[in-house]
């Protein structure tokens, strides 16, 4: 006898594309992330966490270095941590980072985000920091890769492994990964670990689930797809966190459906990209939930201004919030999360959005073009 087997096949499950499958697999990758890290008290651990208590302590600002995807996780975790440490943190591409002469020191603790572990930049970056004395801790997927070997401490994101080069699971880990990164800092500066700190973890434990029917209600993106297949451009807006989920969904379409997209904070529409306005323009939109009034009007006021321009609006928005239902074409509803959580929800229906597009264009949707799954040059 001779069995046909086919490893790689095999290794897809059952899934077409591997992007498909680990897009599916973010509830596991979430729940698994934070899998352990509580104690029955509520309190976090971070076993591989290398630094003590006291090092910790000592820092008085953070730097997050990453590149592509995993720098948009960086962005979502800067509103966070300083929120709940109120530490300043700053986010930088790691290609920049020590080309500028960055203030660093002891007290400094550098963040290195990255999902392979082995991207050039970042490790160039973190080789710098250490240099000046900096401490580093990566956030990493993959165990025993050279990041997390060359830092002093790491939290591993368990998302298993991310084959697509276009990052999913990764993306939603490490935003994770930086939260209990975020709550433990709190946690040991003692600063704001008050009660808004344990409802965010409660609230985390319940983000598989509302990820699931993100998942559950693909089938309305898929559809959105099919219907804008032939659009060469796209914008993406979003304020607070929902502007780095605008950049991540932008980039998600550029490096698979290879059309012009861009991701801006929404306060900046009037500043310049209105201009790039026109008649049918497809313009995704996610609203920060009902509870952020100020930063909700704001941007149900931009929708509106870019209707009038003929914008086509896809707007993502929170169960319950109807003040944009008149000004957007297609409303993608979100579960109530607090506004810190919601890139963990939004990210999703844009994954699976460029994806879909990406296999209607009839691109491989596992290897884009001129991409690579890990940058190991600079
Ligand atoms: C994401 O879809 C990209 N393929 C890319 O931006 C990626 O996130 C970036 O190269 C960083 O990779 P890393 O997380 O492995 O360091």
């Amino acid at each position: 006898y001779t069995v046909d087997w086919d490893v790689t096949a095999a290794e897809k499950g059952g899934y077409e594309w591997f992007m498909v499958k680990e897009i599916e697999e973010q509830p596991k990758a979430v729940a698994d992330t934070l899998l352990g890290r509580t104690d029955p008290d509520g309190l976090l651990q971070l076993d591989e966490m290398r630094l003590s208590d006291d090092e910790l302590r000592e820092i008085d600002k953070i730097i997050i270095i990453a590149c592509g995807t995993a720098s948009y996780a960086g962005l979502v975790a800067k509103y966070a941590i300083e929120h709940w440490t109120r530490i300043p943190c700053e986010v930088e591409l790691a290609s920049e980072f020590r080309y500028r002469d960055p203030i660093i020191d002891r007290a400094t603790l550098v963040v290195a985000i990255s999902q392979s572990g082995e991207t050039m930049d970042t490790l160039m970056a973190i080789r710098y920091a250490r240099q000046q004395r900096a401490r580093v801790l990566s956030i990493c997927n993959t165990n025993g890769s050279t990041i997390p070997r060359e830092s002093d401490a790491v939290i591993y994101t368990h998302a298993g492994p991310e084959v697509a080069v276009a990052s999913t699971k990764g993306f939603l880990s490490q935003v994770v990964a930086c939260y209990l990164l975020g709550l433990y800092l709190a946690q040991v500066k003692g600063v704001k670990y008050g009660d808004e700190v344990r409802v965010i973890i409660d609230e985390l434990e319940q983000i598989p689930a509302k990820v699931q029917r993100m998942l559950d209600d693909g089938d309305q993106v898929r559809k959105l797809a099919a219907e804008l297949v032939d659009r060469r451009s796209f914008l993406f807006l979003g304020r607070h966190v929902g502007y780095p989920v605008a950049l991540e969904g932008a980039l998600k379409l550029k490096e698979l459906a290879y059309v012009h997209a861009e991701g801006f904070a929404a306060g900046e529409l009037k500043h310049g990209p209105i201009a790039l306005v026109e008649k049918g323009l497809p313009m995704f939109v996610i609203v920060p939930p009902r509870a952020r009034d100020q930063l909700q009007e704001k941007i149900v006021s931009n929708i509106q201004e870019v209707r009038a321009r003929g914008a086509y609006t896809i707007v993502l928005v929170e169960d319950g919030d109807d003040s944009v239902v008149p000004f957007a074409d297609v409303v993608i509803r979100l579960p109530k999360v607090p506004t810190l959580l919601q890139p963990l929800v939004a990210a999703v229906p844009l994954q699976i959005f460029a994806c879909e597009l990406a296999e209607l264009l009839g691109h491989d949707v596992d290897q884009p073009r001129n991409l690579a799954k890990s940058v190991t040059v600079e």
